[in-house]
């Protein structure tokens, strides 16, 4: 692993946030593929924002690949969520964003495979970056053939490999057949699934941790969360995710 500004190598990052680190297992995994999902509104890019900004405060560099919003927008929605200097490290270039403006394209499969070999070349070229964010796959996958996202997800788990970055990669679960869904769960290093749950007639989010790198989850593999402005994701007491 690389030295990081002279100072020891680390084989994780922190979130900033202790619970959410500590549902993680210690934080993100350097070097390593982590997939999120979770249907809309679950949280993912919240989730994503929140890693983002973790990093950035580890000093490490971040490119955003943004298929939903543009850049003004994710650096406002990242200062609602009380990541308030967001622009000065967009300003140093330590925070790099590319959107995509996925719903002006006209898909079909023929365009969807393009965009995924642009992303894949993109992704495995790309240079001064330490942690990738791809938020999200879904309009790409969604008109992509099965065995291309798989390629694509084998593809960052490479990268991982060969330059020691992570990729975190968020998608909705709908457009993954069981199969799919299987092959990438081996492949990743760290599976997150959100989900949106009824309970007491309040509507609660609830993260899931299948999976990360190695670690053994035993209980507390499971959190109910809020997203609060000015605080970002607020992990509940584990009895709301146990209700
Ligand atoms: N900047 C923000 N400040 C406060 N709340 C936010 C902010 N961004 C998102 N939220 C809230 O957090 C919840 C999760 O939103 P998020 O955008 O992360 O979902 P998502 O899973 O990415 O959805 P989609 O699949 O539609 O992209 C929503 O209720 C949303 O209103
Ligand atoms: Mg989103």
């Amino acid at each position: 692993m690389e030295k990081v500004n002279g100072n020891p190598p680390f084989t994780m990052f922190s979130t900033l946030n202790p619970e959410l680190d500590r549902r993680l297992g210690g934080g993100i995994p350097r070097a390593s593929l982590i997939m999120i999902y979770g249907v809309n509104g679950s949280g993912k890019s919240v989730l994503a924002q929140q890693i983002a900004w973790g990093a950035l405060q580890s000093n490490l560099t971040v490119r955003y690949i943004s298929t939903e919003t543009t850049i003004r927008a994710l650096l406002r929605s990242m200062e609602r969520l009380g990541f308030e200097n967001i622009s000065d490290y967009f300003l140093k270039g330590k925070f790099r964003v590319n959107t995509l403006h996925s719903k002006s394209i006209k898909w079909n499969r023929k365009v969807a495979k393009q965009l995924m070999s642009c992303l894949t070349y993109f992704i495995e070229r790309l240079d001064n970056c330490d942690v990738i964010i791809i938020d999200s796959l879904t309009p790409i996958a969604i008109h992509s053939n099965e065995s291309d996202i798989v390629e694509f997800f084998s593809c960052c788990r490479k990268v991982a490999d060969e330059t020691c970055k992570t990729t975190v990669i968020t998608i909705h679960p709908g457009i993954l057949t069981s199969v799919v869904f299987t092959r990438l769960l081996s492949i990743a290093d760290g599976v997150i699934e959100l989900k949106i749950v009824v309970s007491s007639r309040k509507l609660l989010r609830v993260m899931k941790i299948l999976k990360m790198s190695g670690r053994e989850f035993i209980g507390e593999s499971i959190a109910a969360f809020e997203v609060e402005p000015h605080r970002g994701i607020k992990v509940l007491p584990l009895s709301y995710a146990k209700a």
